[in-house]
């Protein structure tokens, strides 16, 4: 079996699980209305650490977060409190996944304490906490983020690894092979929320063009993906700059997001948005041998620049809290360029 399907086995309190954030190569909002879509986990990880209280003398508290409120409701119930602890190098509504990854290891967590659970189930509860918690979106970031390295949704390619329905419609998705190559993301600093963007977007594509910008979104999307596949460095640059292009024209672009953009263009094969939008994180896909350089002119730009690959594992247990105090990149040298 692909180690991508392997279960999340039954453990035992104290337990900490670890899952990466997430960046969109394509597709990104017409794939809630049925899209394809192209999602890669990235290096970047939240850990989430759970037990008993009183264990260590902590008080409990009511989980003040809506993620971590509807996991608890949906996956909790009736069980006894949870101490949650949670460490994060994803920034918050910075487009990076981070609340997919905080579901994704609360309910690896929940679903490890209570007997075990397969990857598919984990990638449609994480998704029911998400999307319960925001109102609106589709299971891309959450199914990225459960099943790591590079999957692509409501596309005809590769392997299938589970299908996730939000009771109306369904999503497939399958596992694309990961290129390897490396990826600089450049967070604006300007937070924005999803489900906010994901409105916005619904009301632009109600208007009298707005089926041909779905059209348009979507074919960008697979030949997006389909380059992926050819390892195809300067088509992806193409579709990449064709793809923002289309996402500016449903108007979730925002003026941080094109001067970041603008101050790659020298050392970068292509770039776009990546995520919601409307501020958040942009990505690029740099030249061969220039990703410090294309990070450095991200923050020369005034944006938080992180040089990122794909992560191969996906949500996964890292035993107990005793081993859980630094995260994967705390290392100063990887990840965050300053
Ligand atoms: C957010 O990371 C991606 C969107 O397409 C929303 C979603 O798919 O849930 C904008």
């Amino acid at each position: 079996m692909s180690p991508v399907l392997d279960p999340v086995p039954a453990a035992n309190l104290p337990l900490a699980a670890l899952a990466p954030g997430k960046c969109i190569l394509f597709g990104e909002h017409s794939v809630v209305h049925g899209g394809p879509e192209l999602v890669a986990a990235i290096d970047l990880y939240v850990q989430v650490g759970a037990r008993a209280p009183g264990s260590t003398g902590a008080t409990t508290a009511v989980a003040p977060n809506p993620y971590l409120r509807r996991a608890t409701e949906r996956f909790w119930s009736g069980r006894p409190p949870l101490d949650l602890t949670i460490t994060s190098r994803v920034p918050r509504s910075a487009g990076l996944g981070s609340s997919a990854a905080l579901c994704a290891a609360t309910v690896a967590l929940m679903g490890a304490a209570t007997g075990g659970l397969s990857r598919p189930e984990l990638a449609r509860r994480a998704f029911e906490v998400e999307r319960g918690a925001q109102g609106v979106g589709s299971p891309g970031d959450t199914s990225s983020v459960v099943a790591g390295g590079l999957v692509a949704l409501n596309a005809e390619v590769g392997e299938e690894l589970w299908s996730v329905s939000d009771g109306g419609r369904e999503w497939s998705v399958r596992r694309v092979a990961d290129p390897g190559w490396t990826w600089v993301v450049g967070y604006t600093r300007v937070p924005r929320s999803t489900a906010d963007a994901v409105r916005a977007v619904a009301t632009r594509l109600g208007r009298p063009d707005g089926p041909d910008l779905l059209r348009e979104l979507r074919r960008v999307a697979l030949e997006g993906i389909r380059a992926v596949g050819q390892e195809d460095r300067t088509g992806v640059g193409r579709w990449l700059g064709e793809n923002h292009a289309l996402l500016r024209e449903i108007g979730v672009s925002h003026p941080r997001l094109e001067a970041l953009i603008e101050a790659v263009r020298p050392s970068a094969v292509g770039a776009k948005l990546t995520g919601a939008g409307a501020g958040g994180s942009m990505l690029a896909l740099p030249q061969t041998g220039k990703e410090v350089e294309t990070a450095r002119r991200i923050a020369s730009a005034g944006g938080v620049p992180y040089v990122v690959r794909v992560e191969p594992r996906g949500a996964h247990l890292v035993g107990s809290l005793a081993t859980a105090g630094s995260l994967p990149g705390d290392d100063p040298d990887d990840g965050a360029v300053g």
